[in-house]
């Protein structure tokens, strides 16, 4: 039986993961959920697995190295997928300093953990011991509107406090990997969207607001690129690197779903008036009427796209969820846990909103 250490399982991806793990693997894993529950975990999202006598939930900093390593001491881990992050842009060109610790110092304590754990005394490791980081295609810089895509060759060149801390934590994992032979992976995956996003993101963002007649707000021109990825194809991704990928290796996860903002917001208001029935109130509020052109985020990447090739050629992964499908499945989501957004809505998220857009 493997011993998964996951950290940020309480957040929007980690918790994705979870479900998409107890599902493929049920009863052959055991899995401890490490998380800060910062404003964007919620143990919410792990309602139902936290009955399941293979999971574990410890509250706990990733900087907090005694604990960690407490952590390390007290169970056999196989497996360590580090998730935990500070991960919104906005908030980070308000305050990198948390990224920074969190981001950065968090990750070598994980590393610093896991390599003390496992290494052996003549340097090598313990046999099938693996670390994957969980990183993003942002460390890559901005692509021009016609120019190419992000291969794992790419040059870093982040722009944001965010994929500059993003880019350090990855730079750590490559050096503890190229110094110590420390048994690693990093993914980089470009934008994903599901249940359980917490609605500071766009999508969830824009599907909140609509249902509720509040402004969309669009920042630039609506025309910057993301390459969307429905989050479970994010999950199995990682599941299969850490199975079936070279160790030492970068894997990038995306693929060829670029999309302008704009169009997402339109494709959301239209999938919205979709979906819901006739009668239903909402159904007056939902309109594109409510699209506001706000002021451009500071520094604000231009188009981010992945090219799959080498996930695909040596792993056998490639995104499975068309997004006309994927975005259906988000929307149901939201339909059926209404309770969930109220929830995370109330209290710090409203205030940071305020924060954020009282100005625009
Ligand atoms: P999220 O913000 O929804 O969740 C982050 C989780 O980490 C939360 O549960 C939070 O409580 C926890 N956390 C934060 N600081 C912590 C700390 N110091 N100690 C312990 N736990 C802490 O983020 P997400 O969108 O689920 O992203 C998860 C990972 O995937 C991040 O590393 C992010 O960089 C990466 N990523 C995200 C995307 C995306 O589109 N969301 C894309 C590619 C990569
Ligand atoms: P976001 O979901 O914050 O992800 P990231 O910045 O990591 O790509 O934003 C996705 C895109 O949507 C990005 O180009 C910024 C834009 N955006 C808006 O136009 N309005 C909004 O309210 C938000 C949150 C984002």
């Amino acid at each position: 039986m493997r011993t998964y250490l996951v950290t940020g399982g309480a957040g929007f991806i980690g918790s994705n993961y979870i479900h998409y793990m107890f599902e493929k693997y049920g009863e052959e894993i055991r899995i401890i959920n490490v998380d800060k529950l910062t404003y964007a975990g919620n143990l919410e999202n792990l309602k139902d697995v936290e009955g399941r006598e293979n999971y574990t939930f410890v509250k706990a900093d990733i900087c907090d190295s005694e604990k960690i390593n407490q952590i390390f001491a007290e169970n056999d881990i196989d497996r360590v997928v580090h998730f935990a992050a500070e991960s919104h842009v906005d908030r980070s060109i308000k305050n990198p300093t948390v990224f920074v610790e969190t981001n950065v110092l968090g990750t070598l304590v994980m590393l610093n953990a896991a390599k003390a754990a496992w290494e052996l005394p003549d340097g090598t490791y313990k046999e099938d011991k693996k670390f994957l980081h969980v990183s993003t295609d942002e460390v890559y810089g901005s692509l021009e509107e016609d120019g190419g895509y992000f291969y794992e060759t790419t040059p870093y060149a982040p722009h944001s406090p965010y994929s500059a801390s993003k880019a350090s934590s990855d730079m750590l994992v490559k050096a503890y990997m190229d110094t110590y032979k420390f048994p690693a992976n990093i993914t980089n995956c470009s934008n994903n969207y599901g249940p359980y996003q917490f609605p500071e993101k766009l999508i969830p963002l824009i599907i909140n607001n609509a249902l509720h007649g509040k402004k969309l707000p669009v920042y630039g021109d609506g025309k910057n690129v993301r390459d969307w990825l429905y989050v479970m194809d994010h999950a199995k991704g990682i599941d299969m690197v850490q199975e079936k990928g070279r160790l030492f290796e970068t894997y990038n996860i995306g693929g060829h779903n670029e999309k302008q903002n704009i169009q997402i917001i339109h494709i959301i208001l239209d999938t919205l008036q979709e979906m819901l029935p006739e009668g239903d109130p909402r159904k007056e509020l939902v309109s594109e009427k409510l699209i506001t052109y706000v002021e451009d985020r500071k520094g604000h990447d231009r188009r981010y796209a992945i090219a799959p090739d080498k996930i695909k050629e040596e792993v056998g992964w490639y995104p499975e969820t068309m997004f006309e499908d994927g975005i259906r499945l988000t929307i149901q989501w939201f339909f059926e846990h209404e309770d969930w957004m109220e929830h995370v809505t109330s209290g710090d998220y409203q205030k940071y909103y305020q924060e954020m857009y009282q100005d625009k």
